[in-house]
């Protein structure tokens, strides 16, 4: 036990995200259909989300009437360590896209690490999406986040204290290397189940990652599509800017039902930006850590 996070089956959380977990892998059934998209908290979820999204409604929905331009990717795939059951997932699915679940493939996310996930998840065919961050990065999203919503574990650390914390494995789903290697080494083993993404590979050519995660999602772009220019229409629905300024104007406007403040998803969406927060001594702790635990096992350099 840290001040503020327990640890079960080998990852930090708090209580009742712990018995959620457990709740969900008694409880959750994947279905062959679904995709599941894991990622480790600031790491790009919303935009995997969004992305995901996006592709397995294309045939659905016109641009103009998007169900992302109205709900943030957060509230249209659900996660699958809060919605811990069939009915509630498929409830979730009613409400935010007014639309029978059973017709759609599910899009779901979750934190899990893989050894945690239900075991559904890994024996059905539904295909996994795993989407990583350099550390650097991630650290530094993650303290801006945590401060922001005053969170009870990083919430009210400096960051020389939170990223002490996280250089020794303590963060949320954390240790954040094992949660990666974790999804890497699967991903090796079982390449057709497991996409692994990078977010600086997204960064760097999204459209050929989009390309990627259709294919691996079962839902290819066909030539025709490609020639409408679809992969583009939706690299611009989801990109950083226009999400940011769909969430603005929702909070300007109030198209919102509840008191949550989703605008803290969207900060800067680069890469690199550590550099701005992190001593130099802190960044190479934390390259230090990242070395032993990932590259000495064969993980690739990240590009940051
Ligand atoms: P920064 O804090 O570095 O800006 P998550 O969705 O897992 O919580 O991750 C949040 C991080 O992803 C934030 O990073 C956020 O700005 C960035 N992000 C959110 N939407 C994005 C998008 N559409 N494209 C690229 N980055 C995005």
């Amino acid at each position: 036990k840290s001040d503020f996070l327990y640890q079960h089956q080998g990852f930090w959380g708090q209580p009742r995200l712990l018995l959620s977990s457990e709740a969900c892998q008694k409880q959750f059934q994947a279905y062959d259909t679904d995709v599941l998209l894991a990622t480790q908290p600031k790491s790009g979820t919303t935009w995997l989300k969004a992305l995901a999204f996006a592709i397995a409604n294309r045939k659905r929905y016109a641009l103009s009437s998007h169900p992302l331009l109205l709900s943030i990717s957060h509230k249209l795939v659900p996660f699958i360590e809060h919605g811990t059951s069939n009915d509630e997932v498929a409830d979730h699915h009613q409400i935010s896209n007014n639309y029978p679940s059973s017709q759609s493939q599910r899009v779901l996310s979750t934190h899990l690490p893989y050894a945690s996930l239900p075991k559904s998840a890994k024996t059905s065919a539904c295909p996994i999406v795993y989407l990583c961050r350099n550390p650097k990065d991630t650290f530094v999203s993650k303290w801006h986040y945590m401060s922001k919503i005053g969170s009870e574990d990083f919430g009210s650390l400096s960051i020389e204290r939170a990223h002490d914390l996280y250089c020794r494995g303590v963060s949320l789903f954390g240790p954040f290397w094992k949660h990666i290697l974790g999804y890497w080494e699967a991903s090796l083993e079982s390449p057709k189940k497991i996409l692994f993404l990078t977010y600086e590979e997204m960064k760097e050519d999204t459209e050929y990652q989009v390309k990627r995660l259709a294919k691996h999602m079962g839902c290819p772009f066909s030539t025709e599509e490609e020639n409408k220019g679809i992969i583009q229409d939706i690299i611009k629905l989801c990109s950083f800017e226009n999400l940011k300024k769909l969430e603005e104007s929702r909070e300007n406007i109030s198209i919102k039902d509840d008191d949550d403040d989703y605008t803290v998803f969207y900060r800067k969406g680069v890469v690199g930006d550590w550099v701005n927060y992190l001593t130099p001594q802190m960044a190479e702790r934390l390259d230090q850590v990242t070395k032993e635990k990932l590259h000495d096992h064969g993980f690739p350099m990240f590009k940051d």
